[in-house]
């Protein structure tokens, strides 16, 4: 029996609260403790039937925010195309599928991924990146996506010969590269000059020219993404004001855009989250975009990952020991760098709470390392973080890990990949098993 009662400070409603244990059936007394629950699923009873390291998924969540976000651009004519590479489970990829939404890509196998998740879905596809190959892009223009967001000359012919060999016509975007500082990881920034992305916003106008005098590529819209985990929405206006003066004078020299393809990049809030932050975010994020657009008439094309998945997962990781050097504190966990990589590649931080909580006196409280158990000092999750102190077996769960968390995990020291879950309201399905050694050892001679 349970009791959904308020939840401790570190849940993410709807997805991720709180529950009120109630142990001894005959008694109905109430140990007090309060469990981690994805929806209406016990995290502990999770962990003991799949084993851990284990990804959780909330279903209302993904599906909450993205109607959110569908609904802050209601005013606008405007496609959502989900970022593929921050969550590219198949089970999710349909699930979004069925809720209308299209989808970002920047490979093959992505592409590949999304076909496979719903066989219609190639009209509501954009394909991003700045080293797609003459069998990707031959690949993307057999499925007949919606847009390419072409990044450099080089790709332009590359596109222009490979739709002539299909004798198709390819719908083109130049991604530009507004020149606009976003305040983010410098891995993940990607709107300045010195960066690979997009061509220099001064020179599209001149290879929009070149493109519409190709035979096979037809000009369709322009692109921009300045960068990920941008939490003031301020930078994202900028670019789009750059944009829409680009799109005035490509409309001057007579070609047609429809599409604007604002990228993604909006931010979550992985230290303070609130239950009202995300609509309140996405709405100003919206005005941003939308008002230097006033009188365009474009569709607009937004390419959200993070901000759709990533606080709707989390890792679920258990205490493998306790250990004391010199006073420093560590938890040792069963996950990993390889499981989550994002402590360790940007310092991210992540919200870590135990998934059981005692009631009564605040339980005390130690500082510590969570770290996992590869041969790496960057192995870690936080470092001198004040946690609840926990015994050994104790489940953890690291927060917001459902954007680029399981995309990214390997198989360095060879450790099998994490099982993924996906519940909705009671229910649980398995939307990929964990990985056994063997798996690992077939590929190889
Ligand atoms: N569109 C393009 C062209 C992108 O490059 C990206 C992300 C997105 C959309 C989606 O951005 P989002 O809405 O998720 O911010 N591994 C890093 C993030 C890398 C983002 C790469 N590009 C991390 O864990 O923070």
């Amino acid at each position: 029996m349970t009791s959904r009662s308020q939840s401790p400070a570190a849940a993410r409603p709807p997805g991720f609260v709180f529950v009120r244990r109630e142990t001894n059936h005959r008694t109905s007394r109430r140990d007090g403790a309060f469990v981690l629950h994805c929806e209406n699923v016990s995290l502990q009873k999770l962990s003991e039937q799949y084993g851990t390291p284990l990804y959780v998924y909330s279903a209302a969540m993904i599906r909450e925010r993205y109607d959110a976000f569908d609904g802050a651009f209601r005013e606008h004519p405007h496609t959502i195309c989900y970022s593929v590479k921050a969550n590219s489970n198949l089970t999710i990829l349909r699930m979004l599928a069925r809720k209308g939404c299209g989808f970002d890509v920047v490979s093959g196998g992505e592409l590949e991924r999304v076909l496979a998740a719903d066989s219609k879905a190639a009209k509501k596809v954009v394909f991003s990146g700045v080293g797609k190959t003459r069998e990707e892009l031959t690949a993307a223009l057999k499925a007949g996506i919606m847009l390419f967001n072409v990044e450099s000359e080089s790709e332009l012919w590359a596109l222009e010969e490979c739709a002539g060999r299909l004798r198709k016509t390819a719908p083109v975007a130049l991604r530009v590269n507004p020149d606009v500082a976003a305040e983010t990881h410098p891995y993940i920034s990607t709107g300045l000059r010195k960066h690979k992305f997009g061509v220099p916003i001064h020179e599209a106008r001149a290879l929009y020219a070149k493109a519409s005098g190709a035979g096979h590529l037809r000009v369709r819209g322009v692109s921009v993404h300045i960068g990920s985990q941008i939490t003031d929405v301020a930078p994202f206006g900028e670019a789009m004001t750059r944009v829409a003066d680009l799109v005035r004078e490509l409309r001057e020299d007579g070609h047609r855009i429809d599409y604007i393809d604002a990228g993604g990049g909006l931010g979550i809030a992985y230290e303070k989250p609130s239950a009202m932050e995300f609509s309140a975010n996405v709405a100003a994020y919206a005005r941003a975009l939308a008002a230097p657009l006033k009188g365009l008439n474009v569709r607009l094309l937004l390419e959200p990952g993070r901000s759709i998945i990533g606080p709707a997962g989390v890792l679920i990781t258990s205490v493998v020991y306790r250990k004391e050097n010199d006073g420093k504190r560590f938890l040792v966990v069963d996950a990993a760098m390889n499981d989550l990589i994002r402590p360790a590649l940007y310092g991210a931080y992540h919200e870590i709470v135990p998934v059981t909580l005692s009631a009564g006196p605040a339980a005390k409280s130690e500082v510590t390392d969570i770290v996992g158990p590869v041969c790496e000092t960057g192995d870690f999750f936080a470092r001198d973080r004040e946690l609840p102190a926990v015994d050994e077996g104790s489940l953890l769960a690291i927060l917001d890990a459902g954007a680029y968390g399981m995309v990214l995990a390997s198989n360095y020291n060879t450790r099998p990949r994490p099982a993924e879950v996906l519940v909705t309201g009671k229910s649980v399905k398995v939307i990929r098993r964990r990985e056994k050694v063997s798996d690992l050892l077939r590929a190889e001679a």
